[in-house]
């Protein structure tokens, strides 16, 4: 959330900011600022509200500059608006910051530069950081060491660049608990919050570490601690595809992903799936057999789409493994001194790898002295490191506000860690090899569901009018319900409630009408009859029914139907849920919602 982008070098700063913005701007689009510093010593800002292509428009024609930083965002303290975007600078105009994260203790700053005759434009936290750098750069300091005196005051998170307009010949970073990545080119240096802005300049990245600073030039940078100690940092390559930030034909990044779902999956199975021991072979647990053997309970942590991925994880957990398993909102967990036990394991979902909420459960768990694994897509973020081993999606980057093809590989790692367990545990052979050959078919049967897209997407035009929807699911089908609701309700707007089926008939059937159509999971298994009474309980309401499973049910019990192909009973919810995603994106196509950035959303929420 929130995007920063800053570059230094012989070119036109204003062309990459607005650009490497763009890229960004899946983390938050509500405004979106650049401030540049020419050789003269002076600063030009320009800040709106709205999107990056109205900060675009709204640059004037001879904005330019060879040192410039830029944010684009999403709203936490105070409303977006022009005089609340960033970059945010000092009185006299010198200073210039962007910034992610939040100040905890941005009133008691303000306070106190309000009394020393600062004037505040803005109801953000992160103004206060550019009086407090400016009141430490006084004549004569380095810009590093003004802002490593600034900080110093500074209680909160930040991923932070600042300029300053005497100082153009570099750019100040720092980092606690927000990321900043720093690009090296040639004879120029960038910078961002995230990889995505750079890889089209660079692919000799740095990242820094929490509680790290960085002074950028354009010949190179030099990276130093808190306390003004010089820390060398080797660059690394970035492997992801530039292709991977395009659309590449796409007419979104969601329909995108959603069809890059087979690939994906055979990257999280890549090297993973030994078919002789009936296993799954996960190299980054850091837990030999007979530690996992002593473990008695499982826990999983996520929000938002991690945490519905997880309810799948730990319904696949205790089935194969035969562990009980439970997920939760890592941000209910985190705040009800949640009991830590030994003999728990604790898995903490995220796409991103930076969620707060789920950084600070995991945080919590290891203050406490519990051992947590984290399932992430990406690689060497907070949460990443955070955990004492873990499972990579290996899903590629995922750019689209709403999860889909990551939502799809955690559970798929979820599969390999319950297959792991359970054939350490009491799993047969038998059942390991069809467990094995079940994930091995996955690819291929997303494939044929895709194919189908069309006539989706027709019934989704049709159902896309309602005032609401249902989703209902029994067992294993009650995650995939949650998580079709929570995709139709983040981009159409439509608004959406998943039940259990079995629980539909304990109250939620009072809303049944003509007018609430219901999204029922009924596949193939131990719980169809029961799911086809349900069915019938709705049509006698005069109910409308679109069923999703592996045969059509009669027309008395299901208005349409979206047929998928078999897998194996516990992995049969993998393939369920991806006629909910085109579903979803269909509808919203149909309501020309702005598919990518649904409103008040933003992709990864690092505050509280
Ligand atoms: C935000 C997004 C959700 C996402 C959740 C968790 O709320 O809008 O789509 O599922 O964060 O993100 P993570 O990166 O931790 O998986």
């Amino acid at each position: 959330m929130c995007g920063i982008v800053a570059y230094i070098g012989p070119k036109d700063a204003t062309t990459f900011l607005l650009e490497g913005l763009q890229r960004l701007e899946y983390r938050g689009y509500d405004s979106a600022g650049i401030a540049v510093a020419g050789k003269g010593g002076t600063l030009k800002v320009c800040k709106v509200k709205g999107r990056v292509a109205d900060l675009a428009a709204a640059v004037p024609p001879r904005f330019k500059g060879v040192t410039g930083i830029g944010h684009t965002r999403w709203a936490t303290h105070g409303e977006p608006s022009d005089a609340n975007a960033h970059p945010h600078t000092d009185n006299t105009g010198r200073i210039a910051v962007v910034h992610n994260g939040i100040i905890e203790n941005a009133d008691e700053l303000r306070a106190r530069l309000l009394a020393d005759g600062a004037v505040f434009t803005s109801e953000t936290d992160t103004e206060v950081l550019g009086h407090l750098i400016a009141a430490h750069a006084v004549e004569g300091t380095e810009l590093e060491d003004a802002v490593r005196a600034a900080l110093a005051h500074v209680v909160g998170t930040y991923g932070i660049a600042v300029l300053d307009a005497t100082q153009p010949d570099r750019i100040v970073v720092a980092r606690n608990g927000s990321p900043i990545v720093l690009g090296i080119g040639e004879k120029e240096m960038f910078v961002a919050s995230d990889v995505a802005a750079l890889v089209r300049y660079t692919r000799q990245v740095v990242h820094l570490e929490d509680g790290e600073l960085a002074t950028v030039r354009a010949d190179g940078f030099r990276t130093f601690t808190e306390d003004a100690r010089t820390v060398t940092r080797q660059p690394s390559t970035v492997d992801w595809e530039i292709a991977s930030y395009d659309t590449a034909g796409y007419e979104h990044f969601l329909l995108k992903e959603i069809h890059e779902q087979p690939s994906a999956v055979e990257r999280t199975l890549s090297g993973r799936l030994d078919e002789r021991f009936a296993t799954a072979h996960l190299g980054g647990l850091n837990l030999d057999a007979r530690e996992l053997r002593e473990i008695r309970r499982v826990k999983i942590l996520g929000c938002g789409s991690a945490y519905y991925a997880g309810e799948m994880g730990a319904q696949l957990i205790e089935e194969l493994a035969r562990i009980p398993a439970h997920s939760e909102p890592a941000s209910e967990f985190r705040y009800r001194n949640p009991v830590i036990e030994a003999d728990t394991l604790y898995v903490a979902v995220s796409q991103s790898g930076e969620t707060y909420d789920t950084l600070a459960a995991v945080q919590e768990i290891k203050r406490k002295g519990g051992r947590v694994l984290g399932v992430v897509n990406t690689v060497g973020s907070a949460i990443a490191r955070e955990c004492d081993g873990g499972i990579y999606l290996h899903a590629g980057p995922e750019i689209s506000v709403a999860s889909t093809k990551a939502f799809t590989s955690t559970v798929i790692a979820f599969a390999l860690l319950a297959l792991h367990f359970g054939r350490i545990h009491d799993l047969s052979p038998a059942d390991g090899r069809r467990i094995v050959a079940g994930l091995k078919a996955l690819p291929g049967q997303i494939r044929e569901i895709l194919a189908g897209e069309e006539e989706i997407a027709k019934l989704a035009a049709e159902y896309a009018g309602s005032a609401g929807m249902m989703f209902i699911g029994r067992v294993r089908g009650y995650p995939v319900a949650r998580e079709g609701a929570q995709k139709l309700k983040e981009i159409s707007y439509v608004h959406a409630e998943a039940y259990p089926a079995s629980e539909l008939k304990h109250g939620p059937l009072a809303l049944i009408s003509p007018e609430l159509p219901t999204v029922a999971l009924v596949p193939d298994d131990e719980l169809l009859d029961k799911n086809l009474t349900t069915l019938g309980e709705i049509k006698a309401r005069s109910g409308r029914v679109l069923a999703i499973g592996h045969r059509a049910p009669e027309a008395k019990l299901a208005d349409h139907s979206i047929l998928i192909p078999k897998s194996e009973p516990e992995l049969d919810p993998l393939l369920l849920n991806i006629p909910l995603q085109l579903l979803a994106y269909h509808a919203a196509v149909a309501l020309e919602r702005d598919v990518d950035k649904p409103r008040n959303l933003a992709k990864s929420v690092t505050v509280e």
